[in-house]
């Protein structure tokens, strides 16, 4: 189906939630190398989901950063989870604006490779990997679009602070 270039802005949602609560085909999680769980989103999701993720986890021996990984999405309402490893910000000249780009890249080719139509995502790297939140949304939104004026799907950029969502929101004039 031919893009409405007019309205693609409409397939990309922006929310105010918990992705642990999103009933979607996939949630992207913010993970480490290891995949075998932490703190922030990647906590939240592995305590929802249950010890089973983590048994599938196990098996997939880590990630790296970049790259992403799909597992079932167990007790999450989510069908699927996309495992993917943000950059760890270090000042900005050490390629981490190509990793993250990569992050989002590698989450939609998985998405295109099991025909997930709804995917969200958090706002990767920009939590405790201290990726400037203003700086990742924007590239997040660039990928999003790409992969939109392609693919008929719905993205939803989940954020979990006011300020999360004012960062994606300011971005978005931008395009
Ligand atoms: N739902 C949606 N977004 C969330 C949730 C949640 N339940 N919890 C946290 N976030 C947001 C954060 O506010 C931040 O904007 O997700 C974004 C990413 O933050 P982190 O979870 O800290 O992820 P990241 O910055 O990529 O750091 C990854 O943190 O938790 C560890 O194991 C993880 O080592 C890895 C590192």
């Amino acid at each position: 189906m031919q893009k409405d270039p007019d309205n693609w802005h409409s397939t990309i949602k922006l929310v105010m939630a918990d992705i642990t609560t999103l009933e979607v085909d996939a949630v992207v999680n913010a993970a480490n190398n290891s995949l075998l769980g932490g703190g922030g989103v990647d906590g939240a999701i592995h305590s929802a989901a249950g010890p089973e993720l983590l048994e599938e986890c196990r098996g997939l021996c880590g990630c790296p950063t970049g790259e992403a990984r799909i597992t079932r999405g167990y007790g999450l309402p989510a069908r699927f989870v996309i495992h993917t490893v943000g950059p760890i910000w270090s000042g900005g000249d050490n390629g981490e604006d190509d990793l993250l780009r990569n992050c989002y890249r590698n989450c939609f080719a998985l998405a295109e490779l099991h025909d997930i139509k709804t995917i969200a995502f958090p706002a990767i790297s920009a939590g405790v990997y201290g990726f400037p939140m203003e700086r990742a949304c924007r590239i997040a939104l660039r990928e999003m679009m790409s992969y939109l004026e392609k693919k008929n799907v719905d993205v939803i950029a989940v954020c979990f602070s006011k300020r999360a969502l004012w960062c994606y929101q300011v971005a978005l004039q931008d395009f």
